[in-house]
């Protein structure tokens, strides 16, 4: 850990495909940023980048099928350097048929070197079933030498079973909460809210404290 004359220094490594995790990752830059560290934050890009919305059906499924077998998506090379001397690693990202997406996948196949011997705080995005993705994360992080910590977990606070069906049509390419369609009555917004987002802010500005005073308790999470 940073001694008090050093900023603390945060990376932040994370995926997001439909942009919810790019706004939770935000704010929770801007909570650190607020309290003094120094906060590092690298989007990682896929190869082939994945439009969105998918726009069928057909890829929608074909998407949700691969990622269930956890297929890797090839990513861009990090700009991060491997030797920096991080206080905390946050990892962010979606979950994709109970795992983690098929970049950050990638990542931790990769890159083992960045989380290696340093803390990592799990960021995760989801529509509600989280929890095998964790635990995959949880172990893959620990079999690589780095000490896992939280998770923050933001789910999409729609009720069942319009979220499921909303988050599917979304990715689709059709928008269901648009006033037009016939599903805007039950699904009026997709994803997070903007109090999760404040939220996020919040858990930043928690986390550089703890940071700062020496250490990030184990009870650290943020869980629906
Ligand atoms: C291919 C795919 C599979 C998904 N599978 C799950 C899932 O198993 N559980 C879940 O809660 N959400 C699932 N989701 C929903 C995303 O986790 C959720 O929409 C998240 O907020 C997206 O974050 P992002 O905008 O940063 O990509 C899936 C989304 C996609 C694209």
């Amino acid at each position: 850990m940073s001694t008090s004359l050093q900023p603390i220094r945060v990376l932040i490594l994370y995926y997001s495909y439909s942009g919810q995790s790019s706004v939770l990752v935000r704010r929770l830059a801007t909570g650190l940023g607020d309290q003094g560290a120094v906060v590092h934050q690298e989007r990682i890009c896929p190869l082939h980048p994945l439009r969105f919305p998918l726009g069928s059906i057909f890829k929608t499924i074909r998407l949700m099928l691969t990622t269930f077998f956890r297929r890797r998506h090839p990513i861009q090379p990090l700009e991060v350097g491997e030797g920096e001397p991080w206080d905390l690693v946050i990892l962010g990202g979606p979950t994709w048929s109970w795992n983690a997406s098929g970049p950050i996948l990638r990542l931790l196949d990769t890159y083992p070197q960045l989380f290696r011997g340093r803390p990592v705080l799990a960021l995760i995005s989801c529509r509600g079933y989280w929890s095998t993705h964790w635990h995959y994360l949880r172990r893959r992080l620990t079999r690589m030498g780095a000490t896992p910590l939280g998770p923050l977990v933001f789910d999409h606070p729609q009720a069942e079973p319009w979220r499921t069906l909303g988050v599917f049509f979304k990715i689709a390419g059709i928008a269901p909460e648009r006033s037009s369609s016939p599903l805007s009555r039950f699904y009026r917004h997709f994803g997070h809210t903007p109090e999760q987002f404040e939220a996020a802010q919040q858990l930043g500005r928690r986390l550089a404290t703890h940071l700062k005073a020496g250490s990030i308790p184990p009870d650290f999470k943020y869980i629906p």
